[in-house]
């Protein structure tokens, strides 16, 4: 497992492993404090309370039975005693008692308030004895002497050190716990990530062979999926524009080959002049072939790249059919085909939002179908609107396609006469490009075809709904 200091498990297991010491180390010095200095705070009080009691014995009898009687009480405990005369002078302590205590009787003999309980030490911190002093009552003016009573820090610093020992329990368990979640997230992220990651390295290189973990329900899963489908999709395109690019050449070479056919002919010395003429005009209409093929494939390019911006306006329905009518009118006109525009009724306040230009193309490209592939004597052009969308038809009487080219006039590069000769032209790309304009507009191309003719019409939605 590759634990590098980017990697998300890491970060996340770190932040976790930081926020588990803060809140730790918050509630540590929290309790830490509260706790020890509750526990100071109650000892001094019991040692003083103790002091009294002692000091008040000893002011109704102050004789050395009863200061024996209390330094003897006090040898069975853990606190420490000393009874002074008047002057500080040690008269009595408890047993076995250090002699750093009688140093702190001298040395806090004279410090404080002398007429009432003080407390004489409480850094339990740095000293072994937390200390107070009361004084022992006196009768007409006169003092017996002190009490000073001793508690040694040592069981607040054993507190003291359990509690640390339990920080450092706490912070190793957040240790242990911090490396199980860094296992844990390295398998549930890092693991399925990498795998995801070696899985898109081979998008473009072994499509085929994937192997994602799309079955997980989580948001992995998800992307696995999106993934997978990006790779299905980026594959059929490539097969697609590989196909475009095969046949393109191919549909190339063919003007190429009658080019240089021609060419040769029209340069040889010994070609009767009308042949040349000839050889010249053909090379002419080639290459304007060749160049409108080259146009529309590079249109079609864009089209399929959706580089294509159209420029969209609003247009009203009426003022846009009567546009189609009229060009449509003028392109037949230079035929012997007879063209009808069937005005259906107005359309008053209906408009499209639709780029003209490349709509009028759509158009000029059917029209210019039904001249070249139909056979037609008639051609009608008719419009009509449905609740939401203006449909535009455009139906010839010709000979019609038959239903096994039907499904794939769309298709580019697609013609019905595979075989037709170079006069009839066409490159094929024709519909495919209206095809994608029209969709563009979010509208949609139809065709129905049968012996009698054929009628292609193109739906766009309408800007605004007809009213009912
Ligand atoms: N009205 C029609 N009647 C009969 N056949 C048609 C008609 N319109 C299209 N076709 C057939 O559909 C084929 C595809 O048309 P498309 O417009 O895509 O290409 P094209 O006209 O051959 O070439 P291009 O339009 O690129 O110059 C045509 O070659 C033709 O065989
Ligand atoms: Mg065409």
């Amino acid at each position: 497992m590759k634990a590098s200091r980017n990697s998300l498990p890491f970060r996340i297991s770190l932040i976790f492993l930081l926020s588990t010491l803060l809140i730790e180390g918050v509630l540590f010095l929290l309790l830490y404090h509260t706790l020890l200095g509750e526990r100071v705070v109650e000892e001094i009080d019991r040692l003083e309370s103790r002091a009294e009691s002692h000091a008040s014995v000893l002011s109704t009898s102050f004789n050395a039975e009863t200061i024996g009687h209390v330094a003897r009480m006090e040898s069975e405990t853990d606190t420490k005693v000393a009874i002074t005369g008047p002057d500080q002078e040690i008269l009595r302590t408890s047993r076995q008692f250090p002699s750093v205590l009688s140093g702190i009787v001298d040395a806090k003999a004279a410090t404080g308030v002398m007429d009432e309980t003080t407390v004489l030490e409480e850094d339990w911190e740095n000293e072994a004895y937390l200390a107070v002093r009361t004084p022992i009552g006196e009768t007409a003016g006169t003092r017996y002497g002190y009490v000073y009573m001793f508690m040694p820090t040592e069981i607040i610093h054993g507190i003291s050190h359990r509690l640390q020992l339990r920080f450092i329990y706490i912070t190793a368990i957040a240790l242990v716990t911090t490396i199980l979640t860094f296992i844990l997230l390295s398998r549930l992220i890092s693991r399925p990530i990498q795998s995801l990651k070696q899985a898109t390295e081979r998008v473009l290189t072994d499509p085929d062979n994937l192997q994602l973990p799309t079955n997980r329900v989580d948001e992995i899963g998800e992307l696995a999926r999106s993934i997978e489908s990006m790779s299905t999709e980026l594959s059929r395109l490539r097969k697609e524009r590989n196909q475009f690019l095969s046949d393109l050449s191919h549909e190339i070479k063919t003007p190429l080959t009658y080019l240089r056919g021609y060419a040769e002919i029209a340069s040889k010395a010994n070609t009767p002049d009308a042949l040349k003429e000839q050889s010249i005009q053909t090379i002419l209409e080639e290459s304007r072939a060749l160049t409108e093929l080259v146009e529309n494939a590079f249109q079609f390019a864009q089209l399929d790249e959706n580089t294509f911006l159209l420029q969209r306006e609003e247009v009203d329905v009426d003022t846009f059919c009567a546009d189609v009518g009229r060009m449509m009118s003028t392109m037949f006109r230079m035929t012997s085909i007879q063209f009808q525009h069937q005005p259906t009724g107005q359309k008053n306040g209906l408009s499209l939002s639709l780029d003209r230009h490349r709509m009028l193309q759509v158009f000029r490209s059917l029209a210019h179908n039904a001249i070249e592939h139909s056979e037609a004597k008639h051609v009608t052009f008719s419009s009509n609107v449905t609740t939401n969308e203006l449909r535009l038809t455009l139906r010839d009487d010709g000979k019609g396609i038959p239903p096994e080219d039907l499904p794939h006039i769309f298709d580019r590069l697609y013609r019905v006469e595979k075989s037709r000769s170079r006069q009839t032209g066409g490159s094929g790309l024709g519909l495919a490009i209206a095809d994608q304009i029209v969709h563009l507009h979010d509208g949609s191309l139809n065709v129905q075809s049968d012996k009698t003719g054929t009628s292609f019409t193109v739906s766009l939605p309408l800007l605004k709904s007809t009213p009912n």
